[in-house]
């Protein structure tokens, strides 16, 4: 007996950072949607835990301890008094790159899987405090759809959106450290505001309009990925002269995200994206998509 889960990737429409806390986290205004790209995990009876993974990204996923997905399933055997004796196979389809949240909802996926597979009827809300501890925008890939993450990002509030929207996202050649990203962002502004969420953004997503969205994206954590990474500017450039409404670094980079008007302009701006040398692969998608669920044979 096995259990399936599919989790989507994200995008983060508004990311809205403050200054440092005491514990070396930000709080943040950080309004999550999720998008059409997921990964399925399986969770199968074993001796022991090990992860496997497929995909044409597999090679760049870690199969140890640091992954996720072994985390959720030890952090729930652990609550629940059991041993994680489970395979957890990725089927990778979220780009390995950072800024789309793939190592997050592995880790939700896992939880999810290992929970029905064990039968061991956790509440929603120890589900979602697992998340919280295994990473800041894990809880958001449990529940999908559109939040708005206050806190480290891990607090949700479901919000509701309006109509479909369409998206390309740039996947760059290696990573950025998250850390590093939140620590350059702190030499850069010395005095960042307490982090809100605009109405005006909130709007265009309850309404489901694009063009209102494009002119309301955001990320503060955008020129300190830009100032690690200045070839992130070409890609950003590269998107918007092949018609995207608007561009951004998705979360802490370095994947950029694109919002375009519809599908037909989402498979132009993706291969103009490829054709422009300045990424490694474009992939297009839509949102809002459900979060994390088991798939029934
Ligand atoms: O929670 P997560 O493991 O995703 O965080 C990774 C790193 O990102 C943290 O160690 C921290 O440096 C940074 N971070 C932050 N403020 C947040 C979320 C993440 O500074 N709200």
């Amino acid at each position: 007996m096995s259990v399936t889960v599919r989790v989507p990737a994200k995008v983060n429409v508004r990311l809205a950072v403050g200054p440092a806390r005491p514990d070396g986290f930000h709080d943040l205004a950080n309004v999550f949607l999720a998008v059409s790209l997921y990964d399925e995990v399986t969770a199968t009876p074993a001796p022991s835990l090990r992860v496997t993974c497929e995909g044409p990204d597999a090679d760049r996923v870690p199969l140890d301890r640091t992954n996720l997905a072994a985390r959720a399933a030890e952090l729930l055997a652990a609550r629940h008094g059991i041993e994680p004796a489970v395979h957890l196979h990725i089927a990778k389809d979220i780009p390995v790159a950072g800024g789309m949240a793939g190592g997050s909802a592995d880790g939700a996926g896992a939880l999810l899987a290992c929970d029905a597979l064990w039968g061991t009827g956790t509440s929603r809300a120890d589900l979602l405090d697992i998340c919280a501890e295994l990473g800041s925008d894990v809880p958001f890939s449990l529940v999908g759809g559109a939040a708005l993450g206050t806190g480290r990002g891990e607090r949700l509030t479901a919000l509701p959106v309006g109509g479909d929207f369409h998206w390309v996202f740039a996947v760059a050649d290696g990573g950025l450290s998250t850390p590093a990203v939140y620590a350059e962002f702190d030499r850069l502004t010395p005095d960042a505001p307490a982090p809100t969420a605009p109405p005006a953004l909130l709007d265009a997503l309850r309404t489901g309009d694009t063009t209102a969205l494009a002119g309301a994206l955001a990320n503060d954590l955008q020129p300190a990925a830009l100032s690690l990474r200045p070839s992130l500017a070409d890609t950003l450039a590269a998107g918007t002269d092949a018609g995207a409404l608007a561009a951004l670094v998705s979360g802490s980079g370095p994947t950029t995200a694109f919002l375009v008007k519809d599908a037909e302009s989402a498979r132009s701006v993706a291969a103009a994206l490829t054709a422009s040398g300045t990424c490694r692969t474009a992939r297009t998608a839509t949102s809002p998509a459900p979060g994390a669920r088991i798939l029934t044979p």
